[in-house]
């Protein structure tokens, strides 16, 4: 994930997260340029919420985290209060449960208005025709009544439209939308994927796409980071990455996608589960007990990134790449 002409959005260097001896991300790098949805893709348990939290410096207070997060062109603040700042505009979240992160008690329009009092000084009036204009943006066809709704009188799928409205309401350069169509059906959830490949050009920001679901992201994600058990195996373009997958753990999801897997000849699901986080420094490849490739030093040897026309993957059966360490 180098040979970025532009300068990134957001700059993910080394990023490691420990709960006490367990460490659940290692090493993680990634970049993701304006205007680009980059999709995090990995089993349950294998990071990606701990990585989000990180980049929003919500991180929960017993987790040691490590390494570098720059955001356009700036480390991270360490004042609460400023990234709080950031959170609120320029970094915004969508998170998975739309009815845990919208006030049962307030009305969906106020709570969208209040982002541009509180971030961007709007005045209430401005800030309400705003609303309008917004709720409009995200397909929602009488804005005006979801504007006086409360969450509970709106369908799973109008609420998440409402909280895409939300978090454009700040303005954002960067939207984190952590599994944000996991808990509607897919249809719905696939006419709220494309809404948000729509925001991307309509708006100009970048997303980083989370979720367990290959097929998902394949929707609009221009590259796709894969991650197994905290660990960064394949990283590539969407379209290299689904034609050409190197690491066998990528192999095996992409075969567990019923429509592309059709005449590959490759296991429908992998045996086995992955190990909830690693023990910081442990010896050998992280996939080795399921890899139904494995060689004799995956057992002893962790293998480098190896990287080669933009697409890397850390797997010791892969050819050497061009040496680089970068995602
Ligand atoms: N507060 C915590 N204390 C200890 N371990 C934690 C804590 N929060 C998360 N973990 C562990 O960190 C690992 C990564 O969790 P994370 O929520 O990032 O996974 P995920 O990839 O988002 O999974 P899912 O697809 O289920 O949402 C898991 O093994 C989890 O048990
Ligand atoms: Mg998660």
């Amino acid at each position: 994930m180098s040979n970025e002409p532009v300068k990134p959005v957001l700059e993910v260097r080394d990023l490691s997260i420990q709960f006490g001896a367990t460490e659940v991300v290692s090493g993680l790098s990634f970049s993701l340029a304006a205007g680009e949805v980059l999709a995090l893709v990995g089993e349950s348990g294998s990071g990606k919420t701990q990585t989000a939290l990180a980049v929003l410096g919500l991180s929960p207070p017993s987790a040691m985290v490590t390494g570098s997060i720059v955001f356009e062109g700036s480390p991270l603040p360490d004042h609460p209060a400023k990234r709080r700042a950031l959170r609120g505009s320029r970094i915004a979240l969508v998170p998975q449960d739309p009815m845990s992160s919208l006030n049962p008690y307030h009305m969906i329009g106020g709570q969208i208005a209040e982002v541009m009092t509180l971030h961007l000084g709007m005045t209430a009036s401005r800030a309400k025709i705003r609303v309008l204009e917004l709720l409009d943006a995200v397909g929602i066809s009488d804005p005006k009544r979801v504007a006086r709704s409360y969450a509970h009188q709106l369908s799973g799928g109008m609420r998440q439209r409402a909280l895409i409205a939300m978090a454009l309401a700040g303005e954002p350069r960067l939207i984190i939308a952590d599994e944000p169509t996991t808990a509607l059906d897919s249809i719905v959830q696939a006419r709220i994927l494309d809404l948000l490949g729509d925001t991307v050009k309509q708006f100009g920001l970048s997303i980083l796409l989370i979720s367990h679901n290959l097929a998902v992201v394949s929707r609009i994600a221009n590259r796709v980071a894969v991650l197994y058990a905290g660990n960064l195996v394949e990283a590539a373009e969407a379209a290299e990455l689904f034609a050409e997958p190197r690491h066998p753990y990528t192999k095996a999801l992409i075969a567990a996608i019923p429509r592309l897997s059709e005449d590959a000849g490759l296991p429908r699901a992998l045996p086995g589960t992955p190990p909830s986080g690693s023990a910081a420094g442990e010896a050998g490849c992280i996939f080795r007990q399921r890899c139904p490739v494995a060689i004799p030093q995956c057992r002893s040897v962790k293998p480098d990134w190896r990287l080669w026309n933009g697409h890397g993957a850390a797997c010791h059966r892969v050819p050497e790449g061009e040496a680089s360490r970068a995602a």
